[in-house]
């Protein structure tokens, strides 16, 4: 049975899965909007991502006994100054996702919840990649230095993200 501190943490953290869903759908729709739609296509399997996230998180939830609670998701930005703010944005959201996931693994070690604790190695693991690949693209944007030509580079090269 799982303990409701935990619970309701983890309820909380599915919210912020889905949000996290929500912010790289908006990216995802901005980025077709100024037709990189490589772009667009990375940010909508990051979405799909996303989700298989909050449910990883909503089966162990379930699977202890707990009871998910699906809450409001606030709503996304809508606009970026540039494809390198967008991304820049990205990659700051996935060092809060990450503060978050060590947060709670803070509480399932103060809890001695050691099946949480399981679960949150994945976790953990999963946010080295989430940064590596947001940073790894922020850095390819910042050196074109608004050549028209490197962005449509990259843009070819994110199309062609396969779902996982
Ligand atoms: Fe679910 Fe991108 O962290």
């Amino acid at each position: 049975m799982i303990n409701k501190k935990i619970e309701d943490a983890i309820n909380d953290q599915i919210n912020a899965e889905l949000h996290s869903a929500y912010i790289y759908l908006s990216m995802a729709s901005w980025f077709d909007s100024m037709n990189l739609k490589g772009m667009s296509h990375w940010m909508n399997i990051q979405a799909k991502e996303e989700v298989e996230h909050a449910m990883k998180f909503a089966d162990f939830v379930m699977e202890r006994g707990g009871r998910v609670l699906y809450k409001a998701v606030a709503a996304p930005e809508t606009e970026w100054a540039s494809p390198l703010e967008a991304f820049r944005g990205a990659y700051e959201h996935e060092k809060y996702v990450t503060r978050r996931i060590n947060d709670l693994m803070d509480l399932a070690v103060a809890e001695k919840d050691y099946a949480s604790q399981v679960l949150l190695h994945w976790f953990i693991s999963e946010q080295v990649e989430e940064e590596a690949n947001a940073s790894e693209i922020v850095g390819k944007l910042e050196m074109m230095a608004d050549g028209k030509h490197g962005l449509l580079m990259i843009d070819r090269e994110l199309g062609g993200r396969e779902d996982d």
